[in-house]
This record gives structure tokens, sequence and C-alpha cells, in this order.
């Protein structure tokens, strides 16, 4: 009984000339499906975003993958969502675990980031997820709880509803060791209810939730099969443009 549209977002990470980039928006743009049925997204880097989003077809959106939260300043190497807006992306992926372990983002930089791309009208996908060392020692739920929150102070019931999460288990991201279907059912049902605790059943019951970390064509069925996963945020798979339609076909 999943209302939610679901979301199959590429996340192409620092991989892709823009040749290869341009040649898979050709590749996908006429077999993706539509729009109606499933946001079929990709982010990619910056210095080619224009020319993505020039090329996109009706059914398939650009997203970025990062962004500084002040609209513009001495910030020598960074990127504004106001800069992004002007790109004409819809998406940009916020608060990755790549980010917050090699690039200082951390609870407070990520809530910035999402009321800046609200109000530049990009949605943002908001990444949670636990280190092994955290899923070992059985605190999941309170850690990833208290990133979803941080994540959203101050967002209100309506900006909320513009907001998709991805959790990504940071032990599951790139290493071909995929979350159970039913942990990733688990985590992500705790996280629908931190939103229901913050804005209340009807809005948590609309936003939807991505599950990442090694998600391919094979492990997809019954990943999205589960109630609570909306769809999927896809490093490695989604590369290919063979896998990638094979993704946004499964949901
Ligand atoms: O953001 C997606 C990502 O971190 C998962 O990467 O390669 O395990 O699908 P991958």
């Amino acid at each position: 009984n999943k209302l939610r549209r679901p979301v199959i977002a590429g996340n192409w990470k620092m991989y892709k000339t823009r040749d290869e980039a341009l040649q898979f928006i050709y590749a996908v743009n006429q077999e993706v499906p539509s729009r109606d049925l499933v946001e079929s997204v990709v982010c990619a880097n910056d210095v080619f975003l224009r020319d993505l989003v020039k090329r996109q077809g009706e059914n398939i959106k650009i997203g970025a993958q990062n962004m500084h939260y002040a609209e513009n300043g001495a910030f020598t190497g960074e990127t504004s969502p106001l800069m992004l807006e002007t790109t004409g992306v819809e998406y940009v992926i916020i608060g990755h675990s790549e980010r917050r372990a090699m690039f200082n983002e951390t609870d407070e930089t990520v809530n910035l980031k999402a009321h800046a791309a609200i109000k530049h009208e990009l949605t943002p996908i908001i990444c949670v997820g636990e280190s092994l060392e955290i899923r070992e020692a059985g605190t999941t739920d309170q850690v990833v709880k208290n990133q979803v929150v941080k994540a959203y102070l101050n967002i209100d019931r309506n900006q909320a509803l513009k907001t998709i999460i991805a959790y990504e288990p940071i032990w599951a991201i790139g290493t071909g060791k995929t979350a159970t279907p039913e942990q990733a059912e688990e985590t992500i049902k705790n996280i629908r209810g931190v939103m229901k605790d913050l804005y209340g059943a009807d809005i948590a019951n609309q936003v939807r939730i991505l599950y990442g970390g090694s998600v391919n064509t094979k492990n997809v069925d019954s990943l999205l099969a589960q109630e609570n996963i909306d769809g999927a945020l896809v490093g490695g798979a989604s590369l290919d443009a063979a896998s990638y339609l094979t993704l946004v076909n499964a949901a």
C-alpha cells in the first residue's frame, strides 16, 4: 500500500568525465520510465551539471552531490545553493557519509544546507547512517535518530515534505556488503517513526526514505519490496546506463 512515489537516485561520486556523463544521459533519456511512476535522478559533478540539465529527457532529473549553505562569500572552491539553482538541477545530496568523514560535514552544516536547499527550491536528499562500530554496539537507532532530529532542526512541516531522506549504513557503502532487506527496513521504519514524532503521521507517511549501500540489480527488488523503503541512493551500480535502467525499472 505504498502511496509514495519511488525515487532512484544515482550518486556518481567523483566518477565520469564530461563525455561519459553525456553518453549516459543520451543512453537513458528515452528509456527511463515515466516520472509519474518513478523519480529517476542522477547526481553528478558540478563541472558538468549544466550540460546534463540541458540534455536531460523529461523523465530524468539531475542533482548535485553537495553544496555550501551560504549564498555567496569567501569560500574558495565551494558551490552555493544560488549557483546550483541557476544550473537547473532539482536535487542535491546533503550530508553524505563520505563528506561527513572527509570534508568536515556535521549535523549542524547538514541542517544549514537543508534549509538553504529548500529556500532555493532544490530537493535535499539528506543522508544519515551508522558506522560498523555503532551497528555492532547496538546503538544504531539512537544514533540515526539523533542525525535526523538535528538535520530537521527548525524545518517546518511543509518544508519537511519537500525533503528526501537516504539511510546509508557506512559499512554497506562500496563494500558489496548490503544491509539485508530486514535490517534496512527496521532502521528506515525507525526513521519514519522519528519523522512522525517531529511532524505527525500525515507528513511522516509522505516523506520518501531511500536505502543506500551496495544496491545493485540483484538485490534491488527485495529492498524495494519492504514497506518503508521508497527507493535507493545508488553509487557503483548507477554508473552503467544498463544497470541504472534496470534499477529504475525495478522501482
Ligand atoms: O550515495 C550512494 C552510496 O554511498 C552507495 O554507494 O557504491 O555502495 O552503491 P554504493
